[in-house]
């Protein structure tokens, strides 16, 4: 089979900050590096420190999405390079170091698409409470004024902030992120409050002081309902499924409405005022005009899904998935049309342009006999998940680019570095780089525009 995508489709490769960078070029502590060194937080006690040395390898990484002839490279900034203590003093060489990241894919022909923040926190800044403390709007304003006024004039494509769901559920609900911290239910809510309201001011920010005319979106994650059937009622039970919370069992932290309902409609999800605005900093609702923004683009970092039927009165119901399930190496099921139903869904209700800001899927990929390194699933994954996805362009779903998790195999969080995301292998001793055989298919697939799928 063959299939295209639309001409102006945007094929990229993303990954971020912490996760790649290391802590050269003056970086200031994040929560990530105190939260490393919590006895058993992070496998086998990895960390960040040097991760991919990307700040010293950036151009051959460069190069590297330059032979890939991606597009758009999805990047994020380190806000403890660029200010070591959260607000005050700017490292000039974090400044340069972006300076020169970002020229060097400009001459390669590669679009940066910078998200600002990508969970590495300055640790001064989660001193002073981090998100539970309402000056984290300002904090984050001040943040976000550097960037626009240093790189406003070359970058167009920004995100604000990087899968809230995480960074709040798992990072002050189930500690299993940094900073690890387990509040309850009401204060994770205000925490989230001023994450939202940050992204709002942040937003107007980049308007105002980017010269580039800015586009602007954000980068959410969360459960979505893949339709067992292709059966109206059960496409409508996936799509309720998928926007409608329960709060009767616990509060859905791992939610794309977090971040959506909010920041598009300008309101909480429905149930949450009469059970959790109690809680809620006096006048919270007023707020909902500073976080509902104008955006270009709803951005959606996608990894699987729940099917999900319709049961009586069209009511959802989860179908568990058989016995033996397909999953990858970080156990998350594959569901390859959970691109497909994650557009579809969300253009459906927002109408916004989608771009595929993140997929992808972990391996435990290793240097063959030969020096190659042969990741069949992933190249599998990308082309069972892609199909299922033209199929709704074609139908009209405006979804305009794709992104794939992650350029390089990096420090995944609390799995440390035994998962590899990556489409090219690092061997994380020598920091060699080897492309694998996802990276050639996928170079293939840019090439040809979906041709070869
Ligand atoms: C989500 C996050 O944005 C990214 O940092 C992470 O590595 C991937 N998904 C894979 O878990």
């Amino acid at each position: 089979m063959s299939i295209e995508f639309p001409d102006d489709f945007v094929w990229g490769v993303a990954a971020s900050s912490y996760q790649i960078e290391g802590d050269s070029a003056g970086r200031g502590r994040s929560i990530w590096d105190s939260f490393a060194r919590w006895p058993g937080k992070v496998v086998s006690g990895h960390s960040g420190e040097s991760a991919c040395e990307h700040v010293k390898h950036y151009e051959a990484d460069v190069d590297l999405i330059s032979d890939l002839g991606a597009q758009a490279y999805r990047l994020s900034i380190s806000w403890p390079r660029l200010l070591p203590s959260g607000t005050g003093a700017v490292n000039k060489e974090g400044l340069e170091f972006y300076d020169r990241l970002i020229d060097r894919l400009l001459n390669q022909n590669i679009q940066p698409w910078v998200t600002l923040f990508h969970w590495d926190l300055p640790s001064d800044l989660q001193r002073q409470g981090g998100f539970s403390n309402p000056a984290m709007v300002d904090w984050f304003a001040q943040y976000t004024e550097i960037i626009a006024d240093r790189y406003g004039d070359r970058v167009q494509h920004w995100m604000t902030l990087n899968e809230l769901a995480c960074f709040i559920g798992l990072g002050l609900s189930s500690g299993v992120h940094a900073p690890g911290l387990k509040l309850p239910d009401e204060e994770v809510f205000v925490a989230q409050h001023h994450a939202l309201m940050a992204h709002g001011r942040s937003v107007q920010l980049l308007r105002e002081k980017c010269t580039l005319p800015p586009q602007i979106g954000c980068a959410p994650t969360g459960v979505l309902g893949i339709p067992s059937t292709s059966r109206q009622e059960d496409i409508d039970a996936a799509y309720n499924w998928t926007f409608k919370l329960d709060f009767s069992a616990d509060p859905n932290f791992f939610s794309y409405l977090w971040t959506t309902e909010p920041t598009v409609l300008g309101r909480y999800p429905e149930g949450f005022d009469d059970k959790y605005g109690h809680a809620m900093p006096r006048g919270y609702e007023d707020d909902l005009s500073l976080i509902k923004q104008p955006l270009d683009f709803l951005g959606m970092n996608i990894y699987n899904g729940k099917t999900i039927r319709a049961g009586e009165d069209g009511k959802p119901i989860e179908v568990p998935h058989a016995l033996g399930h397909g999953q990858t190496a970080i156990g998350w099921p594959v569901t390859p049309s959970c691109l497909a139903w994650g557009a579809r869904h969300a253009f459906r209700r927002y109408g916004l342009p989608i771009y595929i800001t993140e997929n992808g899927l972990a391996g435990t990929d290793w240097v063959s006999l030969y020096g190659g390194v042969h990741d069949t699933p992933r190249i599998d994954f990308m082309a069972q998940h892609l199909l299922p996805l033209q199929e709704a362009i074609a139908e009209g779903v405006d979804c305009r680019g794709y992104f794939h998790w992650s350029l390089m195999d990096n420090f995944e969080w609390a799995e440390g570095y035994q998962k590899r995301f990556g489409i090219v292998y690092v061997d994380f001793q020598t920091q060699q780089r080897i492309p694998k055989d996802s990276f050639w298919f996928y170079r293939d697939l840019i090439n040809s525009n979906g041709g070869n799928l």
